[in-house]
């Protein structure tokens, strides 16, 4: 899912099966910092530091497997998105990708908003101080609960998915006496280039109301109805990891339409939109993601092109970026548990995390880098696979990847890049615990999401 492919070819054709992969040309002791956290690097001892801490103190203090996050990382590129659209825009900072209470505060004290999708996300970002009218909630399915919570805490919009939820919505506002801001969610048409299963602006698929056959002007028509609902915009989510601004483009100029349209029926001009989040990162070294300024400079160029040639004053435009922050600011440090050279395929390196840390290679098919951290070597390059601990031949953390030949137990690797959907889709797959996530800043670290132990298990089974 991420576009990146080692070159194929043979190079040690003698112990690689037929077409596998190149050995790389680059040193296996770089660090590139298109997937390393930016504070990443290696000190005198070969030994890599982050936030000026060597990995090898941080096992040491808080054990492995762990997520390691860079904060000055996180807190530049939530400052860089804020920065590049402005204060005529808003940067909502999409949850799902990773939350906690700290990072809901950096994102606070950065100037961003956050987008919230359940009433777990929307308890913690409320637990952790962030304004209520500053929050989006979204959701294809939100209880009755939820909904009410997130009316009554007074969250700054509701993203509406459905016909159902326009009504439960607006009775539910009415019934407290206030009017909900709602946006409405629609499905462009729009294929992404990513994969199928983080797709979303496509029509056969759950989120959003098509715009084809007329049901989204249908479902604006019965919320600008509904006293109960202050229709604020139209939102669209096109997918994730998606490199190529042109599905953006095609969405934009089909919001813009209905925009357009809803003018043109209720001589009402929605104020906003949202265009949603998805822009991808690197994982490896072959994908070349876009800066926020440059995306910002080109989804703002297309509405405002879009507004003009249909005769609309520009709406304010949001975006909600999850990936692109917090996705290069983290890697998850492992210690190489056993190392099992298969002749004539590749080494196994196993882990003490997997599946369980990183569910992404396993559902998506994504594409990682791995790095020997907790010291440089010489060795010749060795064609791996990253393999976790759990009873699953499909544990897979990163599915072909070189590292140096003598790598042995004991060692330290890590992943780069696993800052977003890591964390945040790990699971207790054979009761095994889920890694703290330890951010580091300025030479000091701090656990901002403990390990789980052993009596946290215990403690969900009432035996
Ligand atoms: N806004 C909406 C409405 C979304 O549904 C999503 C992601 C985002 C924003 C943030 O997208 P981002 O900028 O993070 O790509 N688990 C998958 C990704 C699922 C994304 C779901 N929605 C993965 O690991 O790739």
């Amino acid at each position: 899912m991420s576009r990146s492919a080692h070159p194929a070819g043979p190079r040690h054709a003698d112990v690689l099966p037929e077409g596998h992969y190149t050995a790389p040309a680059e040193d296996l002791n770089a660090l590139d910092p298109k997937v390393w956290a930016r504070t990443v690097g290696r000190d005198a001892d070969g030994v890599v530091t982050v936030g000026g801490i060597t990995v090898t103190q941080l096992a040491e203090e808080y054990g492995t497997p762990a997520y390691i996050l860079d904060e000055a990382d996180f807190r530049d590129r939530a400052r860089a998105w804020r920065t590049a659209f402005g204060t005529d825009a808003d940067v909502f900072y999409a949850g799902k990708a990773f939350l906690s209470r700290a990072v809901v505060r950096w994102l606070d004290e950065e100037g961003l908003n956050l987008d919230v999708c359940s009433g777990g996300e929307l308890a913690t970002a409320l637990a952790a101080g962030m304004p209520a009218e500053r929050i989006a909630f979204h959701g294809n399915n939100k209880s009755p609960e939820e909904i009410e919570r997130a009316v009554r805490a007074g969250v700054g919009r509701i993203v509406l998915d459905s016909f159902q939820e326009i009504v439960r919505v607006a009775h539910l506002a009415q019934s407290l006496g206030t009017r909900q801001r709602v946006q409405i969610r629609i499905t462009v048409g729009v294929e992404a280039h990513t994969h199928e299963f983080i797709a979303t602006a496509h029509e056969d698929q759950k989120f959003g109301i098509p715009l084809a056959g007329g049901q989204a002007a249908e479902a604006v028509r019965r919320a600008l109805q509904l006293d109960g609902l202050e229709v604020i915009g139209i939102h669209s989510h096109i997918g994730s990891q998606i490199f190529d601004m042109s599905g953006f483009e095609v969405a934009a100029h089909r919001v813009v339409g209905l925009l357009k349209d809803i003018r043109d029926e209720h001589g009402v001009e929605l104020p906003e939109i949202d265009l949603g989040g998805g822009l991808g990162i690197a994982y490896t070294s072959d994908d070349d993601p876009r800066e926020p300024h440059e995306i910002a400079k080109a989804l703002t160029e297309i509405v405002t092109r879009e507004c003009e040639s249909a005769r609309l004053a520009t709406p304010r435009i949001s975006v909600e970026p999850g990936r692109a922050i917090v996705g290069p600011t983290a890697f998850t440090l492992y210690e190489v548990g056993t190392v099992k050279p298969l002749d004539g395929l590749r080494t196994y390196v196993s882990v003490d995390g997997g599946m369980s840390d990183n569910i992404r290679t396993a559902l998506y098919d994504a594409e990682y880098s791995v790095a020997l951290v907790s010291r440089t070597s010489d060795a010749e390059p060795m064609l791996v696979r990253v393999v976790g601990k759990h009873c699953e031949s499909g544990d897979i953390v990163v599915k072909d990847a070189f590292l140096p030949g003598d790598l042995a137990p004991g060692d330290l690797i890590a992943v780069p890049a696993t800052g977003a959907y890591c964390r945040s889709m790990a699971s207790n797959y054979n009761h095994v615990l889920r890694p703290p996530v330890v951010s580091v800043r300025d030479g000091a670290a701090r656990v901002i999401v403990r390990r789980e132990t052993e009596e946290d298990l215990l403690r969900l089974d009432v035996g």
